[in-house]
Order: structure tokens, then sequence, then C-alpha cells
């Protein structure tokens, strides 16, 4: 009897080790392409350029954003080959019905992984390549969604009663499943600012409103507000919707995140100061790191982003004399079930510290400390073929402190040291 039972976990264990889970499971909320019929003539074939044609400067913001490279975008490329060109991964990087080579006609399966696909003769090949395209977000059956309610547009608006419904199409992923034992669910953006929100928010998920129609079934909660999604990434700007129209409250187009060095510090706060000196001369730094900017983790996302610290104290000819290493990560257990090992990343207002004790006697001259961001590690790129021309890696903050003789002798901050 037990000899069959752990033959049969054996087999179960072996199983999953060679076909690993699903990472997320396909929910309603973007199981379905969004559906593009009765598009309204003015609105031409729903792409970027065409919009553009009288909201300029949306569609020049746009350009710039990571969002215009959802598709065309190398890293996701390789990923997604890698990864077996799963069509479930259209519905998000490419979410119009005109912009997927084959029509999702059904699932087959629970997790909906396994979709019934079929031709179809609205693929359009320039629109698929605009990724993540002004209509994914604007565009829902026949109107253009808009928080303004202007009656002045050539099309059809609809009033969008919070911009932060928008988001949670596609930034949030459950995966909530009974072998499957996530903290947060995979990307938890949403999750995480739930987490360490000080209010207790209201529930993106629960939803207050209803779902958009049978098509696409997304949340159309209202009370998504509590997210604030755009106050961070779409900051505020007067200007006209069109060129020569009234000047109104808008908002940019940018979707800064971790591809911006800029947007990543302003996320943290830094400090790296001496604490204590003992009486035999050693001396103890520490450095304290905060994501001040951020109202989820920070870094944020998909799991392959951290952070990583490095300190190097160095002799007067450059040579290491101590090193110390950190990453802040999340560590995610893939296989033969999914399970959160392991987050070093950075909540919200919650300060990391590390510290450095140089000892006194000895040839040390500088101390060093940087941190980097990473967008992905160098293991996992060389793993998928990910050839890239862009760095996958860049310093958020770096500072080096002399040790020499002169610079001993400086007053050290105040804080007293143990002893
Ligand atoms: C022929 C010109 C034209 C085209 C093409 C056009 N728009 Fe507009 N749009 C306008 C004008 C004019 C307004 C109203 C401006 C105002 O009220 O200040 C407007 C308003 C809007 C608004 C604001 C709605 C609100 O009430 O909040 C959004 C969003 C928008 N357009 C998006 C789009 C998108 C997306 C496309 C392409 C699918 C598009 N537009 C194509 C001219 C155009
Ligand atoms: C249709 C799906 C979809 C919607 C809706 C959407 N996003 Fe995204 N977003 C994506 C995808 C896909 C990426 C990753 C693109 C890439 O790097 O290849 C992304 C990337 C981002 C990034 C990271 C940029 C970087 O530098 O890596 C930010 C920030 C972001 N989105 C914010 C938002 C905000 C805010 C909203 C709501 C206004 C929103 N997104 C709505 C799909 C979407
Ligand atoms: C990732 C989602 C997303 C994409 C892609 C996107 N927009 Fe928007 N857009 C929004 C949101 C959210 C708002 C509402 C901002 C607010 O609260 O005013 C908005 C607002 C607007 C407005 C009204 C002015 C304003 O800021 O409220 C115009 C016009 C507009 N978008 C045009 C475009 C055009 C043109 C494109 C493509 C080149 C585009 N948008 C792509 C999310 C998006
Ligand atoms: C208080 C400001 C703030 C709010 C609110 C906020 N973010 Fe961010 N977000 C940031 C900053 C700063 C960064 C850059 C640091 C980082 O990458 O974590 C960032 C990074 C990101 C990234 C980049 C991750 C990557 O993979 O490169 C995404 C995606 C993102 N945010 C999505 C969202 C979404 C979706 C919401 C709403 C549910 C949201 N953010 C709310 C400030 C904010
Ligand atoms: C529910 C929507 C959704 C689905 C489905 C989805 N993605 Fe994404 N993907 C996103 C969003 C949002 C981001 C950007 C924010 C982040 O880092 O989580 C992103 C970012 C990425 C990135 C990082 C891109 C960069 O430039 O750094 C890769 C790679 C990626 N996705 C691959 C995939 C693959 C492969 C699949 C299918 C197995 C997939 N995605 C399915 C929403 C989705």
């Amino acid at each position: 009897m037990v000899g069959v039972l752990l033959l049969a976990l054996g087999v179960f264990l072996g199983w999953r080790f060679l076909r690993p889970m699903n990472i997320f499971v396909v929910d309603d909320r973007f199981a379905w392409p969004i559906t593009s019929e009765q598009v309204p003539p003015v609105l031409g074939g729903l792409s970027a350029p065409e919009c553009g044609a009288c909201h300029t400067r949306f569609l020049a913001e746009w350009r710039t954003s990571m969002h215009s490279q959802a598709w065309t975008d190398p890293y996701f490329q390789a990923d997604w080959q890698f990864e077996g060109s799963e069509p479930s991964c259209r519905l998000c990087h490419t979410p119009l019905d005109r912009q997927q080579p084959r029509k999702v006609l059904g699932y087959r399966d629970t997790d909906k992984w396994d979709p019934i696909l079929a031709d179809n003769p609205d693929f359009d090949s320039a629109l698929q390549h605009e990724g993540v395209s002004c209509a994914a977000c604007h565009y829902r059956e026949g109107k253009i969604l808009g928080v303004l309610g202007t009656t002045d547009a050539p099309h059809p608006v609809q009033r969008l009663e919070d911009p932060n419904q928008v988001c949670v199409r596609c930034h949030v992923v459950e995966g909530d499943r009974w072998d499957t034992f996530f903290r947060f669910p995979p990307c938890g953006t949403v999750a995480e600012i739930r987490a360490t929100s000080t209010r207790p928010g209201p529930d993106p998920m629960a939803g207050g409103g209803g779902r958009d129609g049978p098509g696409s079934g997304e949340i159309l909660a209202s009370d998504v507000r509590g997210l604030h999604c755009v106050s961070c990434h779409m900051p505020l700007v007067e200007r006209p919707l069109v060129e020569g129209g009234p000047v109104r409250t808008t908002r940019r187009h940018l979707w800064r995140g971790g591809h911006d060095p800029q947007m990543v510090k302003s996320a943290l706060s830094v400090a790296f100061e001496e604490v204590s000196r003992a009486p035999d001369r050693s001396r103890l730094f520490q450095l304290t790191i905060s994501n001040t900017g951020a109202a989820h983790y920070v870094p944020t996302g998909t799991p392959d982003r951290h952070l990583t610290v490095r300190f190097r104290v160095r002799d007067a000819r450059g040579m290491v004399l101590q090193e110390q290493d950190h990453t802040l990560v999340r560590s995610v257990m893939w296989r033969p079930f999914i399970v959160d090992l392991r987050d070093t990343r950075l909540p919200r207002g919650q300060p990391r510290r590390f510290q450095l004790e140089v000892p006194g006697e000895g040839a040390a001259a500088s101390v060093e400390v940087e941190i980097r961001y990473h967008l992905l590690a160098e293991s996992r790129r060389r793993r998928i073929g990910y050839a890239n021309t862009t760095p996958i890696d860049y310093p958020v903050f770096r500072q080096r402190v002399l040790l020499g003789p002169g610079s001993a002798d400086r007053p050290v901050p105040s804080r007293p040291g143990p002893g």
C-alpha cells in the first residue's frame, strides 16, 4: 500500500518536474481579446498614428513608452519564444482582437491555457506591432473611454469613472489554485499596494461596478481609485487634447518604470553613513534604503526584477580588501509546486538597513557602496537567449567614503554606537 502511494507520489512529482505549472491563471478579466466590431469610420483602423493625427502630443509620448513596445520589445520576444510562444501572452501584450493572428473561440481547460483558435481574417500585423496601443486602453464597443466626458469629439465618447480602472486589466494576475502558494500573485503590483496601504483599501477584484459586456470580461470596479496608479505613472499636465483645442488638465502618456533610471531613483531614499567608531578604531557603516516613492514594492512586476547592494573596502591602490553583497528580490520555487520562498524587496515605508564593519588596523583606504537595478538576471538572459542591445542593469546609487588619515579625523555623525 505504502509502496503504491510512494510510487504514485514519485510519478506525480516527476511529471511536475518535467511539465512545470503555468505561472498564472487566465481569468475572465483578460481571457478574451478586446472586440473591435462597429468601429466608427472616423477612427479608421484603430491604429495609434490614426489617433495621433489629431492627438499629436499623446502619440509622441506613447511612442517613447514601453507600452508601445509590449510586442516588439526584444526581451519580451526572447522570453515569449523560450516559454513556448503561448497564445495567452498575447492577451495583454497585444490585447485587441485584430492584433491577434488567430481568434480565441473558447478554452479546452479550466486554467484557460489551452485556447481553441481559428484563423482571424481581420488580423492587422502593423497593429500587432503597436503592442499596448491607444485602443487597448481607450476603445470599447464603438466608443472612446475617457474621464473628461467631452462633447466636442468627432468620435463617440464614454465617460470613465476613474482612470485607474484602465490599469487593472493587465497589471493584475491571479495565481489562485490548490497547488499554488503565492503570498502575492505573480506581477503582484496591486496586491502589494493593498498589503502595505495604511488604510485598508477597497478590493479592486471584488468590484463595486459590473463587467463591461460579455466580450472582454473586464472588471470596471468603481473603487480602484485607491490604487493611484495614474497619479504616479501619468502625471498631470495642462494642454489641449488636439492642436488648437481648449487647454485642459490632462495626463502624460509616458508610464515610466523599470526601464527608466530616473523613475527608479525617484522611488528610493538612500543614506550611507558612519554610525560608530570603537576604541580599537574599527568603524561601523550603515546603509539605509527606503521605498518612499512607490506605493507598491520596489521592484514590482515580474519577479525577474531585482536590486543588488555591493559594499567594497579598498586599499590605497584600489585592491579589494573586503566585500559584502546583497540581493533584494522575490524568490519563487516553480516546481513541483509554486511556492513564494523569500521576498527581500522593499515594501513602501519600511526602511532596510545593512551594516559593514571596517577593522581599524589595516590598509583600508576607502569604502564604497553601489545599488543597481536589474531588469533580469544575467543567468536568465543567457538561458532565454536574449541578445540585449541596451543594458539589463544600471546603478541607482553610488557613494565612496575615504578612510585616509585626513578623513579619519573628521567628526563622525553623532549617533552613538553600542558601547
Ligand atoms: C479627427 C480627429 C480625432 C481622431 C482621429 C481621434 N480623436 Fe480623440 N478627440 C478628438 C477631439 C476633437 C476630442 C475632444 C477634445 C476636447 O474636448 O478638448 C477628442 C477627445 C478624445 C478623448 C477624451 C475623451 C474624454 O471625454 O475624456 C480621448 C481619450 C480620445 N479622444 C482618444 C482618442 C483615440 C484613442 C483615438 C484613436 C482610436 C482618437 N481619439 C481619435 C479628435 C480626434
Ligand atoms: C492592455 C494591457 C495593459 C494595460 C491596460 C496597461 N498596461 Fe502597463 N504594461 C503592459 C505591458 C504588457 C507592459 C510591459 C511592456 C514591456 O516592457 O514589454 C506594461 C508596462 C508598464 C509599466 C513599466 C514600464 C517599464 O519601464 O518597464 C508601467 C509603469 C505601466 N505599464 C503602467 C501602467 C498604468 C499606470 C496603466 C493604467 C493607466 C497601465 N500600465 C495599463 C500592459 C498594460
Ligand atoms: C495604458 C493605457 C493607455 C494608453 C495605451 C493610452 N492612453 Fe490615453 N489615457 C489613458 C488614461 C488612463 C487617461 C485618463 C487620464 C486622466 O485621468 O485624465 C487617458 C487620457 C487620454 C486623453 C484625454 C486627456 C487626458 O489626459 O485625460 C487623450 C486625448 C488620450 N488619452 C489619447 C491617447 C492616445 C492618442 C493614445 C495612443 C497614442 C493613448 N491615449 C494611449 C490611458 C491610456
Ligand atoms: C506613489 C507612486 C506610485 C503609485 C501609486 C504606483 N506606482 Fe508604480 N512605480 C512607482 C515608481 C517610483 C516606480 C519605479 C520603481 C520600481 O520600478 O519599482 C514604479 C514602477 C512601476 C512598474 C515597473 C515595474 C517593472 O517591471 O519595470 C510598474 C509596472 C508599475 N509601477 C505599475 C503600477 C501600477 C499598475 C500601479 C497601480 C496599481 C502603480 N504602479 C502605482 C510609483 C508608483
Ligand atoms: C495579465 C496580463 C499579462 C499577461 C497574460 C502576460 N503579461 Fe507579460 N507583462 C504584463 C505586464 C503588465 C508587464 C509589465 C509589468 C511587469 O513587469 O510586471 C509585463 C512584462 C513582461 C515582461 C518584461 C518586459 C520587459 O521589457 O522588461 C516579459 C518578458 C513578459 N511580460 C513576458 C510575458 C510572457 C512570456 C507571457 C505569457 C506566458 C506574458 N508576459 C503574459 C502583463 C501580462
